[in-house]
């Protein structure tokens, strides 16, 4: 049997100020709050999967520095496999993270440590990687290392490409799925074919995707749900309605959590399906991790039909 998943990415610290609104260029605004805490879109993810019960490793590197300790807390307590996270001498990832009021955030981050999960550091790992039923991959690691990832990979890809950076054809092309919100498909599609048009919807974006052919695509709309399609077709999955209180790292608790359905054996749509409540309960509460569900945890409900009122 297959070890679940397997998060190839990046661990950071996260420096977040919330603030009522974010600061114009050029402008001085008195803060709220400052906090530290653990962080990094591959690290988050792995957390996501963990606290839903998935057993996850973690291939990625820190630096030997106290931003280590506040960047792995979760991770340890969620009971992630960091045996294959290595520590090397730049100073750990640091996100810079404003929060405003209305739980919109901006995100600065200096990769650092992050820099030096390469093709090695991922063939080091081969056996971990090759074993698992869901490799996860983002942007915020060095191209070869996702490269090299796919490639050993014999399970399912599922690859966020956020940020977006330069992966080879055949990387994306296994993505299964591939996950990007509306502003990362735009900008993949720009790369994948220079000089086409802006996609005029988040359906047509989808559909040039495919049609490029990438195998699986899980477009996020934040509080509008999904778009999943590949061959049995393209729907629309709702999201739950909720009210936002910090939408960062909300992305990657979907990301997560979707992970952890497909490893257990979940279709891409029922794994989507649970993706959105989870994605929207993150959003309710502070930070990345520590606003992430557990198994068991009650999730916001999805409202179907016509609004009416609560009964
Ligand atoms: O997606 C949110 C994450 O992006 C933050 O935790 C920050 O570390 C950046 O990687
Ligand atoms: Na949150």
């Amino acid at each position: 049997t297959r070890a679940g998943v397997v998060v190839v990415g990046s661990i950071n610290a996260d420096q977040v100020v919330t603030v009522a609104r974010h600061p114009l260029p050029g402008e001085t605004l008195i803060g709220r709050s400052i906090t530290m805490l653990p962080g990094g879109k591959g690290a988050n993810q792995a957390v996501a999967a963990a606290l839903l019960g998935a057993q996850v490793s973690m291939v990625g590197a820190i630096g030997r520095d106290a931003h280590a300790r506040t960047a792995t807390t979760i991770l340890e307590s969620a009971d992630v496999d960091l045996s294959s996270v290595r520590t090397v001498d730049s100073p750990t990832g640091l996100a810079v993270i404003t929060v405003a009021d209305d739980g919109e955030n901006t995100i600065i981050v200096i990769p650092g440590a992050n820099e030096a999960v390469d093709a090695d550091v991922v063939a080091q790992s081969a056996d971990l990687v090759a074993g698992a039923a869901v490799v996860v991959l983002q942007g915020e690691i060095p191209a070869a290392a996702s490269v090299a990832a796919a490639r050993l990979a014999t399970g399912r890809v599922v690859l966020n490409l956020a940020p977006v950076i330069e992966l080879d054809p055949v990387t994306i092309a296994a993505a299964d799925p591939l996950v990007v919100n509306e502003h990362e498909a735009a900008l993949l599609l720009a790369q994948l074919a220079p000089g086409a048009q802006h996609p005029a919807s988040d359906a047509e974006a989808v559909a040039r995707l495919r049609e490029w052919g990438v195998r699986s695509v899980v477009l996020t709309r934040g509080a509008l749900g999904a778009i999943v399609a590949d061959a049995d077709g393209t729907d629309a999955v709702a999201s739950p309605v909720v009210v936002a209180v910090d939408s960062s790292g909300a992305g990657d608790a979907f990301v997560g959590a979707l992970s952890a359905r497909l490893a257990a054996g979940d279709s891409l749509r029922e794994a989507v399906g649970l993706a959105v409540r989870v994605g929207a309960f993150a959003v309710q509460s502070p930070g990345t991790q520590p606003s992430y569900p557990r198994a068991g945890d009650i999730l916001p409900e999805v409202r179907t039909g016509p609004a009416t009122q609560e009964n």
